[in-house]
Protein backbone atom coordinates (compact mmCIF):
# COMPACT_ATOMS: atom_id res chain seq x y z
CA UNK A 1 0.00 0.00 0.00
CA UNK A 2 1.48 3.12 -1.14
CA UNK A 3 1.55 6.15 1.61
CA UNK A 4 -1.54 7.88 1.79
CA UNK A 5 -1.42 11.63 2.21
CA UNK A 6 -3.88 13.18 4.86
CA UNK A 7 -5.52 15.34 2.66
CA UNK A 8 -7.37 17.18 5.30
CA UNK A 9 -7.40 17.52 9.10
CA UNK A 10 -9.70 14.56 9.67
CA UNK A 11 -8.01 12.08 12.42
CA UNK A 12 -8.66 8.83 10.48
CA UNK A 13 -8.59 8.11 6.43
CA UNK A 14 -11.38 5.38 6.94
CA UNK A 15 -13.92 4.39 9.28
CA UNK A 16 -15.64 1.15 9.00
CA UNK A 17 -19.36 1.73 10.16
CA UNK A 18 -21.23 -1.26 10.85
CA UNK A 19 -18.12 -3.37 11.89
CA UNK A 20 -20.31 -4.89 14.41
CA UNK A 21 -22.35 -6.92 11.78
CA UNK A 22 -21.50 -10.56 9.73
CA UNK A 23 -19.69 -8.71 7.10
CA UNK A 24 -18.20 -6.10 8.96
CA UNK A 25 -16.30 -7.89 10.80
CA UNK A 26 -14.32 -9.48 8.15
CA UNK A 27 -13.77 -6.27 6.35
CA UNK A 28 -11.93 -5.25 9.62
CA UNK A 29 -9.88 -8.29 9.35
CA UNK A 30 -9.27 -7.77 5.84
CA UNK A 31 -8.44 -3.65 6.35
CA UNK A 32 -5.99 -4.69 9.25
CA UNK A 33 -4.37 -7.20 7.60
CA UNK A 34 -3.96 -4.86 4.38
CA UNK A 35 -2.54 -2.46 6.49
CA UNK A 36 -0.19 -4.86 8.33
CA UNK A 37 1.23 -6.29 5.29
CA UNK A 38 1.60 -2.92 2.86
CA UNK A 39 5.04 -1.34 3.57
CA UNK A 40 3.89 1.41 6.30
CA UNK A 41 1.78 3.14 5.01
CA UNK A 42 0.24 5.67 7.66
CA UNK A 43 -3.11 4.66 7.66
CA UNK A 44 -5.23 5.79 10.07
CA UNK A 45 -8.68 4.06 10.99
CA UNK A 46 -11.37 3.17 13.09
CA UNK A 47 -14.40 1.40 13.84
CA UNK A 48 -18.34 2.25 14.38
CA UNK A 49 -21.64 1.12 15.06
CA UNK A 50 -24.31 1.40 17.70
CA UNK A 51 -23.18 -1.04 20.14
CA UNK A 52 -19.16 -0.20 21.99
CA UNK A 53 -19.35 -3.43 23.37
CA UNK A 54 -19.72 -5.08 20.31
CA UNK A 55 -17.15 -3.20 18.48
CA UNK A 56 -14.90 -4.09 21.34
CA UNK A 57 -15.42 -7.86 20.81
CA UNK A 58 -14.81 -7.32 17.01
CA UNK A 59 -11.63 -5.87 17.74
CA UNK A 60 -10.58 -8.23 20.03
CA UNK A 61 -11.70 -11.14 17.67
CA UNK A 62 -9.68 -9.70 14.76
CA UNK A 63 -6.60 -9.14 17.05
CA UNK A 64 -6.74 -13.30 18.12
CA UNK A 65 -7.22 -13.87 14.59
CA UNK A 66 -4.60 -12.03 13.03
CA UNK A 67 -2.45 -12.11 15.89
CA UNK A 68 -2.41 -8.84 16.61
CA UNK A 69 -2.79 -7.92 20.37
CA UNK A 70 -2.04 -4.16 19.60
CA UNK A 71 -5.31 -3.79 17.27
CA UNK A 72 -7.52 -3.73 20.65
CA UNK A 73 -5.38 -0.39 21.34
CA UNK A 74 -4.66 0.73 18.03
CA UNK A 75 -7.63 1.08 16.37
CA UNK A 76 -10.35 3.70 17.80
CA UNK A 77 -14.03 3.09 18.18
CA UNK A 78 -16.53 5.52 17.55
CA UNK A 79 -20.23 5.04 18.93
CA UNK A 80 -22.85 6.16 15.75
CA UNK A 81 -26.61 5.09 15.38
CA UNK A 82 -28.12 5.79 11.97
CA UNK A 83 -31.71 6.73 14.09
CA UNK A 84 -29.43 9.63 15.77
CA UNK A 85 -28.43 12.58 12.82
CA UNK A 86 -25.62 13.89 15.06
CA UNK A 87 -23.78 10.66 15.85
CA UNK A 88 -23.91 9.52 11.85
CA UNK A 89 -22.50 13.80 11.09
CA UNK A 90 -19.62 13.46 14.17
CA UNK A 91 -18.76 10.21 12.79
CA UNK A 92 -18.80 11.78 8.85
CA UNK A 93 -16.46 14.88 10.45
CA UNK A 94 -13.80 12.16 11.92
CA UNK A 95 -13.21 10.10 8.69
CA UNK A 96 -11.75 10.91 4.85
CA UNK A 97 -13.79 7.53 3.71
CA UNK A 98 -16.45 6.23 5.89
CA UNK A 99 -17.30 2.35 4.79
CA UNK A 100 -20.54 1.58 5.49
CA UNK A 101 -21.67 -2.47 6.02
CA UNK A 102 -24.77 -1.11 7.57
CA UNK A 103 -27.67 -2.87 5.77
CA UNK A 104 -30.59 -3.85 4.53
CA UNK A 105 -29.45 -0.47 2.81
CA UNK A 106 -33.38 0.57 1.83
CA UNK A 107 -33.80 1.24 5.56
CA UNK A 108 -30.04 2.00 6.61
CA UNK A 109 -28.19 3.63 3.75
CA UNK A 110 -29.91 7.31 3.26
CA UNK A 111 -29.20 8.73 6.36
CA UNK A 112 -25.23 7.65 6.24
CA UNK A 113 -24.87 9.47 2.28
CA UNK A 114 -26.68 12.21 3.55
CA UNK A 115 -24.41 12.93 6.33
CA UNK A 116 -21.29 12.14 4.28
CA UNK A 117 -22.64 14.64 2.22
CA UNK A 118 -23.05 17.22 4.34
CA UNK A 119 -20.09 17.09 6.39
CA UNK A 120 -17.65 16.07 3.52
CA UNK A 121 -16.56 12.58 3.59
CA UNK A 122 -16.50 10.30 0.72
CA UNK A 123 -18.45 6.85 0.99
CA UNK A 124 -18.77 3.41 -0.14
CA UNK A 125 -20.71 0.41 0.25
CA UNK A 126 -21.69 -2.94 -0.38
CA UNK A 127 -24.88 -2.53 -1.58
CA UNK A 128 -26.64 -4.79 -3.85
CA UNK A 129 -29.96 -2.90 -4.28
CA UNK A 130 -30.62 -0.92 -7.20
CA UNK A 131 -33.69 0.50 -5.89
CA UNK A 132 -31.12 2.25 -2.76
CA UNK A 133 -28.01 2.63 -5.61
CA UNK A 134 -30.06 4.64 -8.12
CA UNK A 135 -32.52 7.05 -5.59
CA UNK A 136 -29.07 7.86 -3.98
CA UNK A 137 -27.80 8.84 -7.68
CA UNK A 138 -30.86 10.70 -8.07
CA UNK A 139 -31.20 12.28 -4.52
CA UNK A 140 -27.43 13.10 -3.93
CA UNK A 141 -25.19 13.60 -7.11
CA UNK A 142 -25.63 17.44 -7.25
CA UNK A 143 -24.66 18.11 -3.61
CA UNK A 144 -22.28 15.30 -3.83
CA UNK A 145 -20.96 16.95 -6.57
CA UNK A 146 -20.95 20.53 -5.17
CA UNK A 147 -18.88 19.55 -2.07
CA UNK A 148 -16.48 17.36 -4.23
CA UNK A 149 -17.40 14.39 -2.61
CA UNK A 150 -17.54 10.73 -4.10
CA UNK A 151 -20.31 8.35 -3.00
CA UNK A 152 -19.57 5.31 -4.25
CA UNK A 153 -22.24 2.23 -3.41
CA UNK A 154 -21.80 -1.11 -4.92
CA UNK A 155 -17.82 -2.24 -3.61
CA UNK A 156 -18.46 -5.72 -2.98
CA UNK A 157 -18.90 -8.99 -4.73
CA UNK A 158 -22.13 -6.90 -5.55
CA UNK A 159 -21.33 -5.51 -8.22
CA UNK A 160 -16.94 -4.93 -8.48
CA UNK A 161 -16.34 -8.35 -10.44
CA UNK A 162 -18.82 -8.13 -13.00
CA UNK A 163 -18.42 -3.88 -13.34
CA UNK A 164 -14.88 -3.72 -13.58
CA UNK A 165 -14.95 -7.54 -15.66
CA UNK A 166 -16.85 -5.61 -18.64
CA UNK A 167 -14.20 -2.81 -18.26
CA UNK A 168 -10.99 -5.37 -18.03
CA UNK A 169 -12.85 -7.51 -21.07
CA UNK A 170 -13.34 -3.45 -23.41
CA UNK A 171 -9.71 -2.53 -22.33
CA UNK A 172 -8.31 -6.12 -23.02
CA UNK A 173 -9.97 -6.32 -26.43
CA UNK A 174 -7.78 -4.54 -29.46
CA UNK A 175 -10.75 -3.23 -31.43
CA UNK A 176 -14.31 -2.22 -30.05
CA UNK A 177 -16.46 -4.16 -28.00
CA UNK A 178 -20.54 -3.86 -28.37
CA UNK A 179 -21.45 -6.87 -26.09
CA UNK A 180 -20.67 -9.21 -23.49
CA UNK A 181 -22.20 -12.00 -21.00
CA UNK A 182 -21.05 -13.00 -18.37
CA UNK A 183 -21.48 -16.65 -16.47
CA UNK A 184 -21.24 -16.88 -12.69
CA UNK A 185 -20.14 -20.15 -11.18
CA UNK A 186 -19.88 -20.55 -7.33
CA UNK A 187 -17.92 -23.48 -5.70
CA UNK A 188 -18.23 -25.02 -2.50
CA UNK A 189 -16.13 -27.39 -0.20
CA UNK A 190 -17.19 -30.70 1.42
CA UNK A 191 -19.07 -28.51 4.04
CA UNK A 192 -21.33 -26.64 1.60
CA UNK A 193 -21.55 -22.75 1.72
CA UNK A 194 -24.32 -20.39 2.26
CA UNK A 195 -25.04 -16.53 2.13
CA UNK A 196 -25.67 -14.72 5.94
CA UNK A 197 -28.96 -13.63 6.53
CA UNK A 198 -28.51 -9.99 5.91
CA UNK A 199 -27.74 -9.98 2.14
CA UNK A 200 -31.17 -12.37 2.56
CA UNK A 201 -33.19 -9.44 4.50
CA UNK A 202 -31.90 -7.77 1.56
CA UNK A 203 -33.19 -9.07 -1.48
CA UNK A 204 -36.59 -10.02 0.79
CA UNK A 205 -37.36 -6.19 0.67
CA UNK A 206 -35.51 -5.49 -2.68
CA UNK A 207 -38.15 -7.66 -4.60
CA UNK A 208 -40.66 -7.05 -1.98
CA UNK A 209 -41.54 -3.54 -3.90
CA UNK A 210 -39.42 -3.80 -7.48
CA UNK A 211 -42.10 -1.01 -8.67
CA UNK A 212 -40.48 1.32 -6.93
CA UNK A 213 -37.69 0.68 -9.18
CA UNK A 214 -39.18 1.23 -12.35
CA UNK A 215 -40.92 4.25 -10.85
CA UNK A 216 -37.58 6.13 -10.11
CA UNK A 217 -35.98 4.88 -13.05
CA UNK A 218 -38.86 6.78 -15.32
CA UNK A 219 -38.17 9.85 -13.41
CA UNK A 220 -34.45 9.75 -14.52
CA UNK A 221 -35.74 10.24 -18.02
CA UNK A 222 -32.49 8.51 -19.61
CA UNK A 223 -32.16 7.95 -23.76
CA UNK A 224 -31.96 4.71 -24.62
CA UNK A 225 -28.05 3.79 -25.03
CA UNK A 226 -27.17 3.64 -28.25
CA UNK A 227 -25.90 0.13 -29.16
CA UNK A 228 -23.68 -0.63 -31.70
CA UNK A 229 -23.24 -3.89 -33.47
CA UNK A 230 -25.48 -7.04 -33.21
CA UNK A 231 -28.44 -6.58 -30.19
CA UNK A 232 -27.49 -8.51 -27.48
CA UNK A 233 -30.14 -11.44 -27.49
CA UNK A 234 -31.61 -12.28 -24.32
CA UNK A 235 -31.66 -15.68 -23.08
CA UNK A 236 -34.48 -17.35 -21.39
CA UNK A 237 -35.49 -18.11 -17.66
CA UNK A 238 -33.86 -21.28 -17.90
CA UNK A 239 -31.09 -22.44 -20.43
CA UNK A 240 -28.35 -24.72 -21.18
CA UNK A 241 -24.94 -22.50 -21.05
CA UNK A 242 -22.90 -24.60 -23.83
CA UNK A 243 -20.35 -21.87 -22.30
CA UNK A 244 -20.05 -23.33 -18.71
CA UNK A 245 -21.71 -26.57 -19.14
CA UNK A 246 -24.52 -26.31 -16.92
CA UNK A 247 -27.94 -25.19 -16.51
CA UNK A 248 -28.47 -21.33 -15.76
CA UNK A 249 -30.26 -18.39 -15.29
CA UNK A 250 -30.47 -14.54 -15.75
CA UNK A 251 -28.17 -13.26 -12.87
CA UNK A 252 -31.04 -11.58 -10.31
CA UNK A 253 -28.52 -9.33 -8.73
CA UNK A 254 -27.42 -5.93 -9.17
CA UNK A 255 -24.81 -6.25 -11.98
CA UNK A 256 -27.02 -5.67 -14.66
CA UNK A 257 -28.57 -2.29 -13.23
CA UNK A 258 -24.44 -1.28 -12.04
CA UNK A 259 -22.78 -2.07 -15.58
CA UNK A 260 -25.26 -0.06 -17.37
CA UNK A 261 -24.87 2.73 -15.15
CA UNK A 262 -21.30 2.71 -15.88
CA UNK A 263 -21.30 2.43 -19.43
CA UNK A 264 -23.85 5.33 -19.57
CA UNK A 265 -21.79 7.11 -17.50
CA UNK A 266 -18.02 6.38 -19.46
CA UNK A 267 -20.09 6.84 -23.26
CA UNK A 268 -21.58 10.52 -22.00
CA UNK A 269 -18.02 11.61 -20.07
CA UNK A 270 -15.52 9.37 -22.41
CA UNK A 271 -17.61 9.03 -25.74
CA UNK A 272 -16.58 5.30 -25.17
CA UNK A 273 -18.87 2.96 -26.74
CA UNK A 274 -21.58 1.80 -24.45
CA UNK A 275 -21.04 -2.32 -23.97
CA UNK A 276 -24.31 -4.46 -24.21
CA UNK A 277 -24.25 -6.39 -21.01
CA UNK A 278 -26.15 -10.07 -20.34
CA UNK A 279 -25.50 -11.46 -16.54
CA UNK A 280 -26.30 -15.44 -16.11
CA UNK A 281 -25.74 -17.13 -13.31
CA UNK A 282 -25.17 -21.68 -13.31
CA UNK A 283 -27.21 -23.67 -11.27
CA UNK A 284 -25.73 -26.94 -11.74
CA UNK A 285 -27.63 -30.15 -12.81
CA UNK A 286 -31.28 -31.57 -12.83
CA UNK A 287 -31.54 -32.20 -9.10
CA UNK A 288 -30.67 -28.39 -8.30
CA UNK A 289 -32.92 -27.47 -10.87
CA UNK A 290 -36.11 -28.64 -8.92
CA UNK A 291 -34.96 -27.26 -5.47
CA UNK A 292 -34.49 -23.65 -7.70
CA UNK A 293 -37.98 -24.06 -9.41
CA UNK A 294 -39.23 -24.72 -5.83
CA UNK A 295 -37.24 -22.07 -4.13
CA UNK A 296 -38.33 -19.67 -7.05
CA UNK A 297 -42.03 -20.25 -6.60
CA UNK A 298 -42.69 -19.96 -2.82
CA UNK A 299 -40.81 -16.67 -2.94
CA UNK A 300 -42.44 -14.91 -5.81
CA UNK A 301 -45.81 -15.99 -3.97
CA UNK A 302 -45.02 -15.23 -0.22
CA UNK A 303 -42.80 -11.99 -0.97
CA UNK A 304 -45.49 -9.74 -1.98
CA UNK A 305 -47.81 -9.98 1.26
CA UNK A 306 -46.81 -9.13 4.61
CA UNK A 307 -47.17 -12.28 6.65
CA UNK A 308 -45.24 -13.99 3.24
CA UNK A 309 -42.20 -11.68 3.96
CA UNK A 310 -42.48 -12.12 7.84
CA UNK A 311 -42.40 -16.15 6.85
CA UNK A 312 -39.45 -15.88 4.46
CA UNK A 313 -37.15 -13.80 7.13
CA UNK A 314 -38.20 -16.24 10.04
CA UNK A 315 -37.38 -19.11 8.02
CA UNK A 316 -34.38 -18.41 5.07
CA UNK A 317 -32.61 -21.57 5.58
CA UNK A 318 -35.90 -23.56 4.86
CA UNK A 319 -37.09 -21.58 2.11
CA UNK A 320 -33.32 -21.31 0.19
CA UNK A 321 -32.32 -25.44 0.68
CA UNK A 322 -30.00 -23.58 3.14
CA UNK A 323 -28.53 -21.14 0.48
CA UNK A 324 -28.94 -18.96 3.27
CA UNK A 325 -28.91 -19.10 6.55
CA UNK A 326 -29.10 -16.92 9.89
CA UNK A 327 -25.43 -18.04 11.16
CA UNK A 328 -23.95 -17.74 8.28
CA UNK A 329 -21.26 -19.41 6.88
CA UNK A 330 -18.12 -20.99 8.69
CA UNK A 331 -14.66 -19.88 8.40
CA UNK A 332 -13.91 -23.22 7.33
CA UNK A 333 -16.63 -23.22 4.65
CA UNK A 334 -15.37 -19.88 3.24
CA UNK A 335 -12.08 -21.28 2.91
CA UNK A 336 -13.34 -23.65 0.82
CA UNK A 337 -15.34 -21.78 -1.30
CA UNK A 338 -14.69 -19.03 -4.67
CA UNK A 339 -16.64 -17.29 -7.48
CA UNK A 340 -15.39 -17.36 -11.02
CA UNK A 341 -17.26 -14.86 -13.49
CA UNK A 342 -16.97 -16.06 -16.76
CA UNK A 343 -16.79 -13.15 -19.86
CA UNK A 344 -17.71 -13.69 -23.55
CA UNK A 345 -17.36 -10.57 -24.70
CA UNK A 346 -17.76 -9.98 -29.05
CA UNK A 347 -17.02 -6.77 -30.96
CA UNK A 348 -15.34 -5.15 -34.24
CA UNK A 349 -11.15 -5.38 -34.71
CA UNK A 350 -9.57 -2.01 -35.29
CA UNK A 351 -9.61 -2.33 -39.27
CA UNK A 352 -13.58 -2.66 -39.05
CA UNK A 353 -15.75 -0.06 -39.18
CA UNK A 354 -18.34 -0.68 -35.86
CA UNK A 355 -21.34 1.03 -37.82
CA UNK A 356 -21.16 -1.75 -40.60
CA UNK A 357 -21.85 -5.58 -40.27
CA UNK A 358 -21.22 -8.05 -37.60
CA UNK A 359 -18.69 -7.93 -35.32
CA UNK A 360 -15.96 -9.86 -36.33
CA UNK A 361 -13.75 -10.81 -33.17
CA UNK A 362 -14.35 -12.67 -30.00
CA UNK A 363 -12.89 -12.31 -26.02
CA UNK A 364 -13.19 -14.35 -23.22
CA UNK A 365 -11.93 -13.29 -19.97
CA UNK A 366 -12.38 -14.65 -16.38
CA UNK A 367 -12.83 -12.48 -12.77
CA UNK A 368 -12.31 -15.24 -10.05
CA UNK A 369 -11.63 -15.13 -6.71
CA UNK A 370 -12.26 -16.43 -3.22
CA UNK A 371 -15.70 -17.15 -0.68
CA UNK A 372 -17.94 -14.35 -2.75
CA UNK A 373 -19.76 -12.01 0.44
CA UNK A 374 -17.07 -12.42 3.05
CA UNK A 375 -13.80 -12.75 1.53
CA UNK A 376 -14.06 -11.12 -1.88
CA UNK A 377 -16.35 -8.11 -0.57
CA UNK A 378 -14.18 -7.19 2.36
CA UNK A 379 -11.32 -7.31 -0.45
CA UNK A 380 -12.80 -5.37 -3.29
CA UNK A 381 -14.17 -2.80 -0.39
CA UNK A 382 -10.92 -2.23 0.97
CA UNK A 383 -9.06 -1.60 -2.18
CA UNK A 384 -12.15 0.64 -3.53
CA UNK A 385 -11.17 2.46 0.04
CA UNK A 386 -7.36 2.87 -1.16
CA UNK A 387 -8.01 3.34 -4.95
CA UNK A 388 -9.94 7.01 -3.87
CA UNK A 389 -7.72 7.70 -1.06
CA UNK A 390 -4.29 6.92 -3.54
CA UNK A 391 -5.57 7.86 -7.07
CA UNK A 392 -8.36 10.69 -6.01
CA UNK A 393 -7.02 12.40 -9.25
CA UNK A 394 -7.82 9.24 -11.63
CA UNK A 395 -11.09 9.54 -10.33
CA UNK A 396 -14.00 11.70 -12.49
CA UNK A 397 -13.44 15.26 -12.41
CA UNK A 398 -16.21 16.12 -10.23
CA UNK A 399 -17.55 15.10 -7.23
CA UNK A 400 -20.99 12.88 -7.58
CA UNK A 401 -22.65 9.90 -6.81
CA UNK A 402 -21.09 6.82 -9.10
CA UNK A 403 -20.87 3.31 -9.80
CA UNK A 404 -17.58 1.33 -9.04
CA UNK A 405 -17.14 1.12 -13.38
CA UNK A 406 -17.87 5.02 -13.50
CA UNK A 407 -15.39 5.90 -10.30
CA UNK A 408 -12.89 3.61 -11.04
CA UNK A 409 -12.14 2.93 -14.84
CA UNK A 410 -9.14 4.85 -15.15
CA UNK A 411 -7.58 3.74 -11.51
CA UNK A 412 -5.67 1.07 -10.40
CA UNK A 413 -8.04 -1.00 -8.85
CA UNK A 414 -7.96 -3.77 -11.07
CA UNK A 415 -4.38 -4.58 -10.82
CA UNK A 416 -4.97 -3.84 -6.48
CA UNK A 417 -7.36 -6.94 -6.82
CA UNK A 418 -5.17 -8.89 -8.39
CA UNK A 419 -2.66 -8.75 -6.00
CA UNK A 420 -5.42 -9.26 -3.49
CA UNK A 421 -6.69 -12.20 -4.30
CA UNK A 422 -9.10 -11.00 -7.24
CA UNK A 423 -8.18 -12.45 -10.41
CA UNK A 424 -8.54 -10.77 -13.96
CA UNK A 425 -7.15 -12.49 -16.71
CA UNK A 426 -7.60 -12.92 -20.92
CA UNK A 427 -8.24 -16.65 -21.57
N1 LIG B 1 -22.17 -6.96 -2.06
C1 LIG B 1 -22.08 -8.11 -1.48
O1 LIG B 1 -21.71 -9.08 -2.09
C2 LIG B 1 -22.42 -8.22 -0.03
C3 LIG B 1 -21.80 -9.17 0.75
C4 LIG B 1 -22.12 -9.24 2.09
C5 LIG B 1 -23.06 -8.36 2.63
N2 LIG B 1 -23.65 -7.44 1.83
C6 LIG B 1 -24.65 -6.50 2.36
O2 LIG B 1 -24.16 -5.91 3.55
C7 LIG B 1 -25.24 -5.61 4.41
C8 LIG B 1 -24.95 -6.19 5.79
O3 LIG B 1 -25.05 -7.59 5.75
P1 LIG B 1 -24.69 -8.47 7.00
O4 LIG B 1 -24.94 -9.87 6.63
O5 LIG B 1 -23.34 -8.09 7.53
O6 LIG B 1 -25.83 -7.99 8.03
P2 LIG B 1 -25.82 -7.89 9.62
O7 LIG B 1 -24.94 -8.95 10.20
O8 LIG B 1 -27.24 -7.88 10.01
O9 LIG B 1 -25.15 -6.49 9.93
C9 LIG B 1 -25.87 -5.30 9.95
C10 LIG B 1 -25.04 -4.23 10.62
O10 LIG B 1 -25.81 -3.03 10.64
C11 LIG B 1 -25.79 -2.50 11.96
N3 LIG B 1 -26.96 -1.70 12.25
C12 LIG B 1 -28.27 -2.06 12.18
N4 LIG B 1 -29.04 -1.03 12.56
C13 LIG B 1 -28.21 0.00 12.89
C14 LIG B 1 -28.40 1.31 13.36
N5 LIG B 1 -29.61 1.81 13.60
N6 LIG B 1 -27.31 2.08 13.57
C15 LIG B 1 -26.07 1.61 13.35
N7 LIG B 1 -25.82 0.36 12.91
C16 LIG B 1 -26.88 -0.43 12.69
C17 LIG B 1 -25.71 -3.72 12.86
O11 LIG B 1 -25.28 -3.32 14.13
P3 LIG B 1 -25.43 -4.25 15.43
O12 LIG B 1 -24.32 -5.23 15.37
O13 LIG B 1 -25.29 -3.30 16.58
O14 LIG B 1 -26.79 -4.91 15.35
C18 LIG B 1 -24.69 -4.53 12.10
O15 LIG B 1 -23.40 -4.05 12.35
C19 LIG B 1 -26.49 -6.20 3.77
O16 LIG B 1 -27.18 -5.18 3.10
C20 LIG B 1 -25.94 -7.19 2.76
O17 LIG B 1 -26.78 -7.39 1.65
C21 LIG B 1 -23.34 -7.35 0.52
Amino acid sequence: MASVQTSSSRPYHLVIFGASGFTGQFVVEELARTVSEGPGGNLKWAIAGRSKQKLEKVLEQAAGVLSKPELRTEVDIIVADVQEADSLAAMCKQAVIVLSCVGPYRFYGEPVVKACVENGAHYIDISGEPQFLESMQFNYSDQAAEKGVYIIGSCGFDSIPADMGVIYTRDQFKGTLTAVESFLTVGSGPEGGCIHDGTWQSAVYGFSDSQKLQNLRRKFNHKPLPTAGSKLRRRGALFFSNEIQQYSVPFMGSDPSVVKRSQRFLAEEYQSTPVQYGAYAGVGGFGSIIKLIFAGMMFWLLVKFSFGRNLLMKYPEFFTFGAFSKAGPTRKQMEASSFQFAFYGEGYTEDQDPSKGKPNAKIRTLVQGPEAGYVATPITMVQSALTILNETPALPKRGGVYSPGAAFAKTTLIDRLNKHGVQFSVV
